[in-house]
């Protein structure tokens, strides 16, 4: 993997390119989330020509419980075997082994948990979840971390931290001592912790430099914390990763969290906002926030939204898209979700225009409230 960092505005905002063997990402970019290898409700061709989606996420925990390794070893890796060609990036599980297995226990080897599936026991360390990573196949993969909850104690977020930057150098050397199973590279994300204490957040910034990676991620944030303390542990952390490298912010978030943290340096977000919401009836669009369901809708004819250049937000009116939801059709889901993901393309893609004429941070600020406006 590559990264050519083009410009940095003066606001701080920055635009480049990553390579992978997959192909290039522009960045800032939006990283649809396909947890199991699917993208909820949308089609791989949906996703690369209405959506334009340049990567997508996979799940290492979800993948390894569903359809499991013999099966991705088998298709020849997840690009393989759900056809999406272009870079994919996996999540280590270390995540979703805290917010979703049942009777977890962190050791210093690793977690023990159990499937929400079916209840069967399991254990990560950052040894397995490194040749899980290799058999799934993404260009990008994570080093196996902790994300303690919001709130956490000091001395808890400290303990956990530590353990995440262990974790962190098993990770490395697991992966110095493997080979990619495809054939192409994979580069590792280490992930910065330290929940909502800034000096945490600054030990672990710079504990995570430390390792020299390709790129580097934050995790912990949009975990249930006020949104300004998210800004200033981001603002803090980013100060501190290495400028020539790619920043990743994992989980977040709203249409402005992206706009306000793309001006403190990141280059990369996922989300499950605009799909999960999308499912549920809220769509994001340029002049704010809507609720299809709501009856309002019902005789409105103009386009979901005629500013995303995206063939479903334009030829599909809200009315239309109203009954769909109300009548409990597929297709609403699929419409919604087809809508969020291209709005949410077209934001990141607007902002890199604005950063790379040097005009972002007037423009961010004439956005935030407009895209936070409930229509
Ligand atoms: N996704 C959102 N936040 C996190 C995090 O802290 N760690 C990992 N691995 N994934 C995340």
């Amino acid at each position: 993997m590559d990264f050519k960092l083009i410009t940095t505005d003066p606001s701080g905002a920055r635009a480049g390119v990553i390579t992978t063997d997959h192909g290039a990402i522009e960045t800032p970019i939006f990283m649809p989330v396909g947890t199991v290898g699917s993208v909820k409700a949308v089609t791989q061709e949906q996703l690369r020509s209405d959506i334009n989606a340049q990567i997508i996420l996979g799940n290492t925990y979800h993948l390894y419980l569903r359809p499991g390794m013999d099966v991705l070893r088998k298709a020849g890796g997840l690009h393989r075997f759900n056809g999406w060609e272009r870079p994919i990036l996996t999540d280590s599980g270390g995540y979703q082994v805290f917010s979703l297995a049942a009777n977890r226990k962190i050791k210093e080897e690793g977690v023990v948990f159990q499937s929400h599936i079916d209840g069967s026991r399991h254990l990560f360390t950052p040894e397995n979840v490194m040749d899980i990573q290799r058999n799934i196949g993404a260009d990008i993969i994570m080093a196996f971390d902790e994300c303690p909850p919001y709130p956490s104690e000091y001395a808890y977020a400290k303990k956990s931290m530590e353990l995440t930057h262990r974790w962190l150098d098993r990770c490395i050397r697991r992966l110095a001592e493997t080979d990619p199973v495809y054939g192409h590279a994979q580069t590792l994300f280490p992930i910065v912790q330290g929940s909502t204490y800034k000096d945490l957040r600054r030990a672990s910034a710079e504990a995570i430099a430390s390792r020299n990676c390709a790129g580097n991620a934050i995790g912990g944030l949009s975990v249930g914390e006020p949104e300004n303390e998210m800004y200033e542990m981001c603002g803090i952390v980013t100060e501190i990763l290495p400028a020539e490298k790619p920043r990743y912010l994992m989980g977040v978030g709203t249409p402005w969290n992206i706009l306000n943290n793309i001006e403190l340096g990141i280059d990369m977000f996922d989300c499950v906002m605009p799909t999960r919401n999308g499912r549920n009836g809220m769509l994001f669009t340029w002049d704010g926030v809507v609720n299809i369901k709501n009856k309002k809708w019902a005789d409105d004819f103009s386009p979901i939204d005629a500013q995303t250049p995206c063939f479903a937000s334009q030829n599909y009116t809200r009315a239309y898209l109203r009954h769909l939801f109300v009548a409990g059709e597929f297709l609403a889901l699929t419409l919604a979700s087809i809508h969020n993901l291209a709005f949410y393309l077209d934001l990141v893609k607007t902002a890199r225009k604005e950063i790379l004429a040097g005009t972002y941070g007037e423009w961010k600020r004439r956005m935030v409230p407009q895209l936070q406006t409930r229509l």
